[in-house]
């Protein structure tokens, strides 16, 4: 900036660079280029010393008035970039507070999976424990064990898979039912018993309705006093519980079971409307076998029949589970479809619990 420049030229030149500064940074240069130690306005100042007395007081005052509204310019540009940057960085490091904390996982517990939780939560809350058997069953346990001698007629109707034969010439089996699992409870625990056991079974069968593998939930109850009354509030509690219909009707049908005498069947309320099934209604359809362990089943399990007594029941779980979540073919809780998957399964991080629902 040369000397004899004009104070009104350098004023409007000086307010024009000001107002024009794109950051902060270079506007600190502005200001120390024209006020600084060696600032243009600074040198002008000091140059006042040569100039003759009588125009020294005007143009100190010209000066003085000049570096005041150069030093407003700058504070009020300074004001409007900090507010510019603060406004930017506000945009770029926002946070929306209203997204979830935790994403969704995008894995789905399949519906048995979760109705096999839906029956822990239900029995667990009135005392029964889970327990367990595998999948390959010898013939005794299977059969024998729960009064279904060699040549019982009930042995066909379960189209059992065989292993290949032993040594021995026995053949162990793929359990047919979940019904075993009560031999291997009483042989390994003394009463009083309160088991569960859900797992899966194995039937040479396959339709919509059937598949060669399939899942069962037994139950089994021994102790000194337990009677038909128990069954019957126990059974119908857990309808009236996993279906969530504290009215739902329950009813008991005779029927016959070796494993059990009496022996019932248990049917539950339904309404039937143009091919459609909804649980509820004054309509019956049959969901599970139940009754009192027969003396034998107990005493191949090692329990005294004069002193215990007991009731069982076995359902099929992959069967509640179509007719509570209305899927309506068995076959595809098998073909590992993720779309299906998607649809039909539950959140992993919602547990079934009584208290905080199924
Ligand atoms: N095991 C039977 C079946 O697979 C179901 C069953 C019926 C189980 C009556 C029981 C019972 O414990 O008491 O068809």
């Amino acid at each position: 900036m040369d000397s004899t420049q004009s104070l009104e030229q350098l004023e409007s030149e000086m307010l024009a660079a000001v107002a024009a500064a794109a950051g902060l940074d270079s506007l600190e240069s502005l200001r120390i280029a024209a006020l600084g130690r060696k600032g243009s306005l600074t040198e002008r100042m000091k140059a006042l010393g040569g100039l003759p007395a009588d125009q020294r007081r005007a143009a100190g005052q010209a000066l003085n008035r000049l570096k005041t509204t150069v030093e407003q310019a700058i504070d009020a540009r300074r004001s409007s970039l900090a507010a510019a940057d603060l406004e930017a960085r506000l945009v770029q490091e926002a946070i929306d507070v209203t997204l979830p904390a935790r994403p969704q996982p995008a894995g789905r517990l399949h519906p048995v999976s979760q109705t096999v939780d839906e029956c822990v939560a239900i029995f667990g809350e009135m005392g029964f424990t889970v327990a367990e058997g595998p999948d390959i069953e010898n013939d005794f346990r299977n059969f024998t064990a729960l009064n279904i001698p060699p040549e019982h007629p009930a042995r066909q109707m379960h189209d059992t898979f065989y292993l290949p034969e032993r040594d021995d010439g026995s053949r162990l089996l793929l359990r047919t039912h979940t019904s075993p699992v009560q031999i291997r409870t009483m042989q390994s625990q003394e009463p009083p018993i309160r088991v569960i056991a859900p797992g899966r079974t194995y039937r040479c069968d396959s339709d919509a309705t059937h598949t060669p593998m399939f899942h069962q939930v037994e139950a089994l109850v021994v102790d000194e006093t337990t009677h038909l009354g128990h069954l019957k509030g126990c059974i119908i509690d857990f309808c009236r519980a996993f279906f969530e219909l504290p009215d739902l009707p329950v009813r008991f049908r005779p029927s016959h079971f070796p494993f059990t005498e009496p022996s019932m069947e248990v049917d539950i309320g339904c309404t039937r409307s143009r091919g459609e099934l909804k649980i509820g209604g004054d309509d019956w359809l049959e969901i599970m076998g139940s009754g009192m362990v027969h003396p034998n089943v107990l005493r191949a399990g090692g329990v005294d029949p004069d002193r215990y007594q007991g009731f069982a029941f076995g359902m099929g779980i992959d069967r509640i589970a179509m007719l509570k979540y209305g899927i309506p073919d068995l076959r595809t809780f098998f073909e590992a479809d993720l779309r299906w998957l998607h649809h039909y399964g539950f959140l992993p991080l919602a547990v079934p619990s009584l208290v905080r629902g199924l």
